[in-house]
């Protein structure tokens, strides 16, 4: 396999770059809640779009191995965001003397054939990037489905976005009732800025502007998206601000997302903030180039990202999303932030979805006799859904300890996420968590809450264990925190500890979701 460069992928562990296939089955590592494919390499979120129904999930796949190359769009879909039926590679790459891999990119439904592409009742339309590595070129291409998805046909006058460019990609589309026109951004990754285009037909796009550079700029840009955000609580005039999110990961920060808050008149954005002011998206070390869904009947906005992989092989798969996560704005002491937590439709579900096992307890002391450490619950399978109120008192620093066991010489080995009031620090502590291997120098993970107000006071939390991701949600949403953990097959217990001090669990729940699978 050729190796290009192409930002985050460039830091990713050489054996998935090269491809290694013969590796050991993982299946204690396989997701029961969160998408994987069936076999071989995923990596970015592409045209996700809603229709009749059903969550449209298209993916960057490799078809042929563990490892990234290849290009080509998976494809799958769910109605409940939870269980996913795999279907057919819906657009593979093309090997000739040009040879084009599909990057990433989006889809919309053209219900009204604005593009002239589309049989009467209208058909999708995927935008996306073709990377021609031999042409040293990417350019937008888009091509059309007449059977709500599942196959597509290129179009026959690609491209339809050309700078004759090495670096042009991940364009975001979707309809603009602003506008009343198709509306695209697009990175422009290695000069930090995203451009806005607006379309009537998909086919011609019109450049409205540019954006940056600001926020954080020393990584290449990708995945670009722009969505109006409502303001928890608030209605009416004001309630919604415009948000753009872009993906900028490589050697010095890993795996990050940034966004900026501003205003969008239909032809330029304008950041609210400084233009050095840098919001982060998520705390952790994996989540990447998330993107939200087209096309929902309400006015959810819902995205999923790629939790990139680490240097511990899986097999038959490597890579998985995020839990799809609902997204909204809240307003802090510190300004407008984004708030992001699990997606309602699968929350309001869980006790349908754990078949009922649900466990659940109230105002446990941690440490009432000075023990650090105290088992809860056993929990085999290690998929579950933590929701809990936590409060710390000073001079404790104290949480949940979970996918945990007895480990002879350590004590006990798991990852612990807790909160120290000191510090106004949340944190992920894999350090003594065992099993596979995890990314040097992010055994531990911190998120500075932005103020003391959890002092003394209860911090809520909601913490989702798959097998080998793990995703932290503080204060409904306004944290999050994402990361793997590959645990032992029997490290499989909850444990709740605290050092120094006394602390609380005010109240606990938990969903046992190992009996979801995905075949
Ligand atoms: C982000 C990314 C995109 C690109 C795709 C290729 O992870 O590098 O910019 O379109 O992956 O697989």
């Amino acid at each position: 396999m050729k190796r290009i460069w192409i930002s985050l992928l460039t830091i990713l562990p050489a054996t998935f770059l090269s491809g290694q296939d013969g590796l050991k089955p993982t299946p204690q590592w396989r997701p029961a809640y969160h998408f994987t494919p069936l076999t071989n390499w995923t990596n970015d979120p592409n045209g996700l779009i809603f229709l009749d129904g059903k969550y449209h999930l298209y993916n960057q796949q490799n078809p042929y191995g563990i490892g990234w190359g290849h290009m080509s769009w998976g494809h799958a879909t769910s109605t409940d965001l939870v269980h996913w039926e795999h279907l057919p590679l819906a657009i593979p790459e093309t090997i000739d003397k040009d040879t084009t891999w599909r990057f990433s990119g989006s889809a919309v439904w053209d219900k009204d054939n604005s593009s002239g592409l589309c049989n009467p009742g209208g058909c999708m339309v995927a935008v996306y990037t073709a990377d021609q590595p031999n042409l040293k070129k990417e350019s937008q291409f888009i091509a059309y489905s007449n059977d709500r998805g599942r196959t597509f046909t290129h179009y026959a006058n690609n491209p339809v976005l050309d700078l004759q460019k090495k670096d042009f990609r991940d364009p975001n589309v979707s309809w603009s009732p602003q506008l009343n026109k198709w509306l695209m951004v697009v990175a422009l990754p290695r000069e930090y800025k995203v451009r806005f285009y607006a379309s009537t037909d998909l086919r011609s796009w019109e450049l409205l502007s540019e954006f940056g550079p600001g926020g954080y700029a020393n990584a290449p840009w990708e995945c670009p998206f722009l969505v109006p955000l409502t303001v928890e609580g608030k209605k009416g005039e004001g309630s919604e601000k415009w948000v753009l999110v872009v993906s900028a990961g490589g050697a010095e920060k890993g795996t990050y997302m940034q966004y900026f808050v501003g205003g969008f008149d239909g032809k330029t954005f304008t950041n609210d903030n400084p233009s050095d002011a840098v919001l982060t998206v998520d705390y952790g070390d994996c989540f990447y180039a998330a993107i939200p869904w087209n096309g929902l009947p309400d006015k959810r906005k819902t995205y999923i990202g790629w939790l990139t992989p680490g240097p511990q092989a899986t097999y038959p798969w490597t890579g998985q999303m995020s839990i799809p996560r609902d997204l909204a704005l809240r307003e802090t002491p510190q300004g407008l932030r984004l708030v992001q937590a699990p997606a309602t439709l699968i929350r309001k579900n869980l006790d349908g979805l754990s078949h009922h096992r649900v466990t659940e307890a109230k105002d446990i002391a941690i440490r009432p006799n000075a023990v650090p450490v105290q088992k809860w619950k056993a929990m085999p399978g290690n998929a579950y859904w933590i929701e809990a109120d936590l409060t710390v008192g000073p001079g404790a620093a104290a949480g949940i300890l979970l996918a945990a066991k007895k480990d002879g010489d350590n004590g006990i080995a798991g990852t612990r996420i807790g909160y120290d009031p000191s510090r106004h620090q949340l944190f992920v502590d894999r350090s003594h968590a065992g099993g596979g291997k995890i990314k040097t120098g992010k055994e531990i993970q911190t998120i500075d809450l932005d103020t003391a107000a959890f002092a003394g006071k209860t911090l809520h939390l909601e913490i989702l264990v798959d097998r080998s991701s793990l995703e932290v949600f503080a204060d409904h949403g306004l944290y999050a925190l994402s990361t793997q953990i590959f645990p032992d097959k029997d490290a499989d217990s909850i444990y709740f500890f605290s050092n120094g001090g006394d602390a609380y669990i005010r109240s606990v729940r938990v969903w046992d979701l190992s009996p979801i699978s995905q075949k």
